[in-house]
């Protein structure tokens, strides 16, 4: 089928060029003209990476869903080298600051990371076509069923930051929305990865209602109480990275796919 489809789109594509000589002032005169609605008026059209932009600086808050017309921009950026570069340059810029630390020996210099797209990568759910990088509405069932495989692979970059840190001293403090209920698979599924060794992994409780900036303020508050120092904090949403007690500096990773508040 492919092949068939491919060989006809071949032999289009020559049948276009040899008149295209001929067409491709007009061609380009047309193009420059911008699409009508059907009052007469032109019609926007969303450029998803001023879209991306937006939201990745909070610009574009508690939006729902992907754009539609922006699901192949996401998933081409998800899969290809873009998403991974950025992410490596936020973990580069993470480990220049962690260097900069002078960290006391007594253990309580603590480092935040979210789990899901900071720690844990959920691509492999989101390049479902069901799914479609956000662009269509979110099943907690089916998301459920995916977390329960445990076999979310490492965001890119993020094990290479959490070893540094270890390295230096910096002890990982994992904060996540996940439930309580998937405490082992969690588990399971870090040290799969890679993931060893950590101070606490503080997963959601049933009392622990509420929006996430505030679970997550009320979980750095308890850590401040118990004496540590929270010199950095790594998420992929805003509310991992705004409220109370977020740490000495932040460090945004990219996420187009998905807001929570
Ligand atoms: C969510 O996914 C489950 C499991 O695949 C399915 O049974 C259910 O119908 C879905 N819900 C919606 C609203 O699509
Ligand atoms: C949640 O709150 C209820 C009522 O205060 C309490 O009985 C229960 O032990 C709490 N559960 C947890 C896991 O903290
Ligand atoms: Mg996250």
């Amino acid at each position: 089928m492919r092949t068939i489809f491919l060989f006809l789109f071949i032999s289009m594509a020559a049948l276009d060029a040899k008149a295209s000589h001929v067409n491709s002032i007009s061609n380009q005169i047309h193009q420059l003209r911008p699409k009508t609605g059907s009052s007469g008026h032109p019609v926007p059209q969303l450029n998803c990476l001023s879209w991306r932009l937006a939201v990745e600086t909070n610009n574009i808050k508690d939006w729902k869903l992907v754009p539609l017309q922006c699901e192949g921009y996401v998933g081409h950026y998800m899969l290809g080298k873009q998403y991974r570069e950025d992410c490596y340059n936020v973990v580069a810029t993470a480990i220049q600051y962690a260097k900069t630390l002078k960290i006391a020996k007594d253990g309580k210099d603590v480092w935040i990371f979210d789990i899901d797209e900071t720690t844990l990568s959920n691509l492999p759910y989101y390049a479902r076509s069901d799914v479609a990088f956000g662009a269509i509405k979110f099943n907690a069932t089916k998301f459920d069923e995916w977390t329960r495989e445990g076999k979310a692979p490492a965001v890119p970059g993020a094990l290479y930051l959490y070893k540094a840190l270890l390295s230096m001293g910096i002890k990982p403090v994992f904060i996540t929305g996940t439930k309580e209920e998937f405490r082992q698979i969690r588990i399971a599924n870090l040290k799969k990865v890679g993931y060893n060794s950590w101070i606490k992994l503080v997963l959601k409780g049933v009392n622990d209602t509420g929006s996430s900036v505030m679970y997550k303020s009320a979980k750095r508050a308890e850590l401040v109480k118990d004496g540590y120092r929270i010199v950095g904090n790594i998420g992929d949403q805003w509310s991992d990275l705004l409220g109370d007690y977020v740490g000495q500096r932040t460090f945004k990773l990219p996420d187009p796919m998905y807001y929570i508040a």
